[in-house]
Formats: structure tokens, sequence, C-alpha cells
């Protein structure tokens, strides 16, 4: 088979600043080993996140410079409902500055003390969100998304039986929604079936619950669809789509992500009474509902790029290229999420760091060897992301101990992502010399954004020292 090419030219580019590994361990000691701290102009390849770091083509900057900035029915909001209608075929469309803009209004209308919400796996938002209303997150998670090297096709499905049983022991009363996050982001970017969502929504319509999609990569699973799952072979990524979200109530969507969209989001859903909650409470938080915290540019970027992101051509090449990655990380014996997710590649760090326990973050000290090597930024999802304390203070560890490397849109070519795979590589050669880390200090909630940590060595050396 022929390479398959990225599906653009460059018509304008953006530089990237080099430095040395000496300058970079400062960088990283001055940032307490925290990637959310580090500069970026400080990294090379910067995988972070793929959430508003797409380049966007010349068709949204075109559509940005038509953008009408009215504050009252200005024709780029119709343009961006037409486009979210014409892909969900929800009836109310409400434009949010982003995909937690959106969680925090749909969840403090629906949740509250004593309600729960089932999902695959909820992102760390959209479980935050959720908390902060006193209400509690469940993942249900089918059993091949537990473990990362095993490759099965549907990865982020959810385990349909033990929803149900969830459902009952918890009482329907109690849930106000099921949400099903495709792809599954904290899961591995891994895709959801068809067939699951189907079964899903068939459970849900039973208790009379509703189910909400969140979408941010949409099209992304859409393909998965179309590629690894039977009848769906010759059907467009658009009806895929399309029959998708015709199985749920609503859905909240980053448009960071699969709209091409610097910022942005929506929140959808076909119930006018929730609607109208929804929109008082963006009215307060965010704006007017033709405008919903964003410009009309940002509008119109987000119209087109929904647009753009169910070419095929591009999707084959997205998916291609973060299978190209992963192919050439497991063909060196790197232990990596398998197969490839949609977005990013995860990395297993509790088995490429077997030395280093869960209590001293053996995926933060991953991140850290990735930058000082080769100044790539990744992100830890495992249990500095999603580890609780008990009741005496002891860590309980995330299921899994993650480093996701999320490959922006549009953005990073194949010598790029060359040259990613072959500092993983010298890092895994390397792996023994790496050291655990330890919180010296964070913040209660979604502490991963700004906590500081230092090597466990370091500290204990010092604190003989004090
Ligand atoms: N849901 C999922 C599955 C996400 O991945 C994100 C964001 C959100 C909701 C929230 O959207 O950022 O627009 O407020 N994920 C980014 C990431 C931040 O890096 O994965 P947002």
């Amino acid at each position: 088979m022929r390479t398959i090419i990225e599906p653009f030219r460059i018509k304008s580019v953006e530089p990237i600043y080099f430095n040395t590994p000496e300058q970079r361990e400062k960088i990283l000691t001055e940032a307490c080993y925290n990637p959310f701290l580090i500069h970026s102009k400080d990294v090379l390849i910067d995988l972070l996140t793929d959430s508003g770091t797409s380049a966007m083509s010349g068709a949204q900057w075109a559509g940005i410079m038509q953008g009408d900035e009215s504050y009252a029915g200005s024709p780029s909001f119709y343009r961006f409902e037409a486009a979210v209608q014409g892909i969900t075929n929800f009836k109310y469309i409400i434009p949010t500055h982003q995909g937690r803009a959106s969680e925090k209004i749909l969840f403090t209308v629906t949740g509250g003390k004593g309600k729960y919400f089932l999902s695959n796996t909820l992102f760390d938002t959209t479980r935050a969100n959720i908390e902060y209303t006193g209400a509690i997150g469940i993942d249900l998670i089918c059993e091949e998304g537990k473990h990362p090297t095993i490759p099965a096709p549907f990865k982020g499905n959810m385990d349909i039986p033990a929803l149900e049983k969830k459902i009952i022991e918890l009482g329907k009363e109690n849930i106000p929604m099921v949400i099903m996050t495709i792809t599954n982001n904290s899961g591995g970017g891994q895709p959801v079936s068809m067939q699951n969502i189907r079964e899903c929504s068939i459970v849900c319509r039973k208790y009379k619950i509703p189910l909400f999609i969140d979408a941010c990569r949409f099209a992304e699973n859409s393909y998965f669809i179309k590629i690894r799952e039977k009848g769906y072979e010759n059907i467009s990524v658009k009806k895929i789509a399309q029959e998708i979200f015709s199985y749920a109530d609503g859905c909240t969507m980053s448009a960071k992500k699969d709209a091409f969209a610097n910022i942005g989001g929506f929140l959808a859903m076909n119930d006018a009474i929730l609607a109208q909650s929804c929109r008082n409470l963006l009215i307060i938080t965010e704006g007017f509902p033709t405008y919903g915290g964003l410009a009309g540019r940002d509008l119109e970027a987000i119209a087109i790029g929904l647009e753009e992101v169910l070419d095929e051509h591009y999707l084959e090449y997205r998916i291609r290229s973060i299978e190209y990655l992963t192919e050439k990380l497991v063909a060196a014996g790197v232990p990596v999420m398998q197969p490839g997710g949609g977005h990013a590649v995860y990395l297993d760090a509790k088995q490429f760091l077997s030395h280093i326990p869960c209590d001293q973050y053996p995926g933060q000290a991953l991140v850290g060897a990735l930058y000082l090597h080769g100044g790539i930024r990744g992100v830890e999802i495992g249990s500095l992301m999603f580890g609780k304390y008990d009741e005496q203070g002891k860590l309980i560890p995330a299921m899994m101990e993650l480093v996701r490397l999320a490959i922006p849109r549009r953005v990073y070519t194949q010598s790029h992502i060359d040259y990613v795979s072959e500092v993983i590589i010298e890092v895994f050669e390397k792996r023994n010399e790496i050291k655990g880390l330890k919180v010296i200090e964070e913040a209660p909630v979604l502490r991963h954004f700004t906590a500081k940590l230092v090597q466990v060595e370091r500290l204990s050396a010092s604190l003989l020292r004090g």
C-alpha cells in the first residue's frame, strides 16, 4: 500500500525553538515536574493536548473574517446552528465557550447531592463538574478497556450488563443521565461501537434515563466504526455520525477537538424544558443564546470545521498517523495502548517504569523523562489525575497509569512523528534511570493542572540533610 499522505499543504508556519537537555533539566525542575507549568516556547513537540491546538484551514480563516458580531440574532449563529443540526439533528443548540462550560451548565441543572451519572469513562472536567454539584460519577468501561496492551476493536465500549445492574442498584430516579464519551479519552482514545451505543440507548430508554454523548471526538469515533464495524464499511462517516446521535437525547461538545477550532463548544438536546433551564443559566454565565461565550467569528470557524472533519481523506490520514506511531513503538517493545487511539498514543507507564510504584506517579515521571530527553510534552492520565486519598491519606491509585501523547490536528508532519518515536525508544532503553516523584503541593480538585512534585530520592536526600 502507498504511504497515506497529509491531505493538505502548508501555507503558514510557526517556528520551533530548540533547547538542550541541560536547559530542559532546569526548566523541568523549575516547573516542579508538572508539564502544565512549562512555557510552550520551551517545548519542541507539544503533545500535551489535541484541544484547541488544531491548524485551521484557509476556509476557516476566511470564515473568521465573515463573522458577524451582533449581540443577538447573528447570521454566524444560524450557520453554526445549521451545521450542528445537520450532524446531530438535535432541536436545541446552545453555544458555549468550550466543552466544560457545557458540562457546568448541564450538570448544574441536572446534578446535585444523591444523584449519579453513569458513563463508559468520564473525562476529568466532566467528572469534576458532576462532583462539584455533589453528585457522583461512575465509570462502567468494558473489560477489554481495562487492559492497555491487549488489542480489541472497541475498547471504549460501556459494560452494558454492569450499566443495567447499576441502574437497578441505585434507582433510576437517582440517575439524571448516562454519558457516553466518544472516543473514550481517559481510556486511551478508544472508540465505542455503534452496537454498544444502540444497546446503551435501549437500556436508557427502558428506564427512561436520557443518554447524552460527550461528542468531542465524534468524527474520529465514526471513522473507527466505518473501518472496524461490520455493515458500516460503505456508509459515509457523516451518516454514521448521524446514526450515533439518533440514539441519544443530547450531547456536550468541545469544538476545540473535532471541529478544528481554537476555542468553542456547545450543548445540544431535544428536551425543551431542559434547554430552557440551560439557556437561563447560559445567559448568566456565558452570554446570550445566539453567541454563548463566543465571538461570531468563532461560530463561523466551528461551522466550517464541522464540515471539514467529516472528510474521509482527512480521517484516514488522522487515524493512520496515530497507528503509525503506535506500530513503531510496538515494534521496539515499548508498552503502549493497543490499538492506537483516535487522537493520541498512550504509553503504559505501569509497565514502562515497573520499578516505580503507583504512589510515586510513574506516569508523571515518564512525562518528565520525555521532556528532558527530547523536549516532548505529554500528559499523565493516571494516579496524579484520577487518584484519590483514603481516610488515612493513602493514595487510592487510578485503574491505569498512562501517558498520553495527543497529536494536534493538521499540525505535525511525519518527520515530527518519527522524531517522537525515536525519543520514546531512547527513553525506554534508559528507563531504569528514571526516578519516582512525590507531590509537595496540590489543589483539592483537578490537582494535576497545578500540582508541584519533586523526585523522591532528591526529597529524601534533602530531608536527610535538613
Ligand atoms: N470531554 C472530553 C472527552 C474531553 O477530552 C474534554 C477536553 C472535555 C470534555 C472538555 O472540553 O477542554 O473544551 O472544556 N479535553 C482536553 C484534553 C482538555 O486535553 O483532552 P474543553
